[in-house]
Parts: C-alpha cells; structure tokens; sequence
C-alpha cells in the first residue's frame, strides 16, 4: 500500500500508479472543504499495510503546506517509510531532511533552486543507502564507473547507486550556479523573506477584497499564493502585459516569491490585481 494525498504534482502520483501491474495499491488522501489536509486525514490512511508515504511538501495548485514531521510520526507508527517531494520548497524554504526525519526526499532545480529543468536529486536516509538495491541502474551508478562489465549489476556503496547513466551535464552548470547563489544568501533567510512577503500579499489581497485561496498559517504555506478566478489564464496574461510574471493552476492565479522580490513587488502585484479585479474575480 503507499499512501498518496491529493495535493501531489502528477508525477508523484503516476509513478506509484505505475507499480499497480507489481502489485501496488495506491490510495489518495483527500483534502477537506477548507482546502486542506489535516493530519487526521493521513491518520485515516496509514495503516500497518502501508509500506510508503509518498507527499509533496507544498502543492503546486494551491501553496498548501503538509505537515511532514506528523505525518512522518503516523507513518513511523506503522513501519511505513515516507518519501518527501519537496521540489516546491527547496530553496525557497528551510529544509532539514534529517530533522523531519524522512527517509527519501526528491526535488529539481528548476524552481526556487534556480537551475533548469532536466537535473534533479534525490537524498536517501544512510541506512537504506546501503540496504536498498535500486532496480534502475546504469553505468554511472556501479561501484566501478569505469568497469564497463556488462555481464553484472555491481552498485556502488555510496549514494551514486541511485544514479543511473550518463547525467544532464549542461544543466549542471545551471544547477551550480543556482546553489552557489542559494548557499551564499542562505535558506534561512529566503525563508524569513518570502514569509513576511507570502503574508503580505495575502493580507494586502484581502484588503481589497479578493481573498487567495493558501493557507493563512505559515505553517501550512510555501512560498505560493493562490488567487481563484473566473478565467486564471487570460489574467496571467493580463498580469505579464504589466510584467508580472505569474503562472495558473486550476482555477487559481499563482504568484509565487523568491529572496529577490520585495515589498514593491507585492504593492505592483496588488495594483494589477486591483485593476483586472472586476473582470476575473470570482
Ligand atoms: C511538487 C512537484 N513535484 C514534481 C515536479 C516535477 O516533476 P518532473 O520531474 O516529473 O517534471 C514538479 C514540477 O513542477 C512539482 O511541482
């Protein structure tokens, strides 16, 4: 059994329904009217046939922010491993892997991380390093790159046993560059920024009267605000004509922050949103 929910990017859920012919069964965590999934929901799910909980860490529709470290306690309980996808936290927030104490996290570059698409990364606790034997493999992750045995799979000791074979060399160099950066600015402080700017824009979205659909509490929020409108499409666009670069999810508008924007960037947004207001609020 692995557990799902239903905030998770479409990957996230299509590679687990893929192991359905192995044997897998995937069960879905719903959200509750108020547009959240509260751990009682993930209570509900995990049982001592789950052998996987598989979550993204902030949902791509609506910046809904999971509780991982509880939901890594219920899956404990259970002898259930849990695999966090943080692609649409790193880098925009703080993130200890082994303090929520998951077993595997997997994320890209190509969002607040900086880089580009096509290179990702996976951290797997250091116990299942040595004891998980992946079925996907590749020369890049035998013990002995240069061996070019074709007559075994001999995986490497270390963590390059989850590579595969030959990697995305340009897009390292993005994906360099991109740390690099991060690392020089620090993840505690883009958390501290994009915090005080998420919660702004949502305050400063109320005041004129046109409420995001994130939730209020830092603690269930990333670094995405969700506005619902009548036609998010054609007020991206709109939005983009007035260079605000934002992007559409379902039915929601998303603006979503980095430690370069400012204070400035939430009041050009709030402007826009206030002209375009009568034409695409709900
Ligand atoms: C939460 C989440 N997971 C995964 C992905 C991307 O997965 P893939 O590597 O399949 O493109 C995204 C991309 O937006 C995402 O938001």
């Amino acid at each position: 059994k692995v557990i799902v929910s239903d905030f998770e990017f479409p990957t996230n859920a299509q590679i687990w329904h893929a192991q359905e012919p192995r044997g897998a069964r995937v069960v879905h965590v719903p959200r509750t009217a108020d547009g959240y999934i509260p751990l009682a929901e993930f209570a509900k799910a995990i049982d001592e046939r789950t052998q996987l909980v598989a979550v993204t860490h902030v949902c791509f529709r609506n910046g809904a922010k999971l509780d991982i470290a509880g939901i890594v306690r219920l899956a404990r309980a259970q002898g259930a491993k849990v695999l966090l996808d943080c692609y649409q936290s790193v880098g925009s927030l703080d993130i200890d892997v082994k303090a929520l104490d998951v077993d595997f996290a997997a994320g890209g570059m190509l969002k607040y991380l900086l880089g580009t698409a096509g290179i990702g990364f996976l951290y797997v606790r250091d116990a299942f390093v040595k004891s998980l034997l992946p079925t996907n493999s590749g020369w890049f992750a035998q013990e002995n790159i240069a061996a070019m045995d074709i007559t075994a799979n001999r995986p490497s000791p270390t963590a390059r046993r989850f590579e595969a074979g030959t990697p995305a060399v340009v897009n390292s160099y993005a994906a360099e560059a991109g740390l690099k950066f991060l690392l020089e600015v620090g993840t505690p402080a883009v958390e501290k920024r994009v915090y005080s700017l998420t919660r702004r824009c949502m305050t400063r979205l109320e005041e004129i009267g046109w409420p995001s659909v994130t939730p209020a509490q830092d603690e269930r929020r990333g670094a995405t605000v969700a506005v619902p409108s009548r036609d998010s499409a054609q007020l991206c666009a709109e939005l983009m004509k007035r260079d605000i670069v934002t992007s559409h999810r379902d039915d929601n508008a998303r603006a979503s922050f980095h430690f370069y924007n400012n204070e400035d960037d939430v009041e050009a947004f709030i402007a826009a949103m206030k002209q375009l207001r009568g034409k695409f609020a709900p």
